[in-house]
């Protein structure tokens, strides 16, 4: 979506009512002092921006979305967090980085674009001996994902899930009024039509499949 189209639609507004999970997650860390932090598949940078306000760390947040990442740019400039945060258009599978260069690796919603297993796997090289990584994935096939967090070197700390009512009452319904606002609004307006079309069919998906959307954390430690 383009970065004047996401402006307008602003559903970070309404996303950013999900932070108190991302600061639940990041509280189960124990303390580290300015950690150095990759944010996979950061988006809009919603949970990015709350991870930099509560950690105080050193953020390198990557997409392989450039609209997304020149709009979390004028955020965190805006919010003077720029000396904290770097964005860097690059997908899951080229994570070039040297071995061990990071305290804490987060994934948040991205982390299936590669799949579960390819995707702890592939972060392990990455994160520092005792590291951690954050998953906030669907809550899908739990069983089987404990089993694969074994087996790909690292310890569950702790879980935690989001239940598919919080999505709703939280996110997912005060958003799905504001796009009803803004089709009326916009009404002239095609391109935004689009966008709001495309959010309001996700939206549907939802409603139809409640409990599909159930959501988990899951704060790992790297063996
Ligand atoms: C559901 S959004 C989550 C965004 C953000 N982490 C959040 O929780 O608000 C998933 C993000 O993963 C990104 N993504 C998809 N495939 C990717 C890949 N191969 N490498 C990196 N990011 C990817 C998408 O562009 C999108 O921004």
């Amino acid at each position: 979506m383009h970065t004047n189209t996401l402006k307008i639609i602003n559903k970070d507004h309404f996303r950013q009512n999900l932070n108190i999970y991302t600061r639940n997650a990041f509280f189960k860390l124990p303390k580290i002092d300015n950690p150095k932090i990759l944010d996979v598949g950061c988006g809009t940078g919603v949970p990015t921006l709350e991870l930099a306000r509560v950690s105080g760390g050193e953020i390198l947040a990557t997409d392989i979305d450039q609209d997304a990442l020149d709009y979390l740019d004028e955020k965190m400039k805006s919010e003077k967090l720029e000396k904290q945060v770097k964005t860097l258009n690059c997908s899951l599978l080229d994570l070039d980085f040297p071995d061990e260069s990071f305290d804490i690796i987060w994934a948040e919603g991205s982390i299936f674009a590669i799949g579960f297993q390819k995707g702890l796997e592939d972060l392990r090289r990455l994160i520092k001996d005792n590291g951690f990584l954050v998953v906030h994935d669907p809550y899908q096939k739990h069983v089987e994902k404990k089993d694969i967090i074994e087996k790909s070197g690292y310890r569950l700390l702790d879980s935690f899930m989001v239940h598919h009512r919080i999505w709703w009452s939280q996110f997912l319904r005060p958003y799905e009024k504001h796009i009803k606002d803004l089709q009326e609004k916009y009404i002239d307006n095609p391109q935004v039509q689009q966008a709001l079309e495309d959010e309001e069919n996700e939206i549907k998906m939802f409603k139809n499949n409640p409990e599909d959307n159930c959501s988990i954390f899951y704060i790992l430690q790297k063996n």
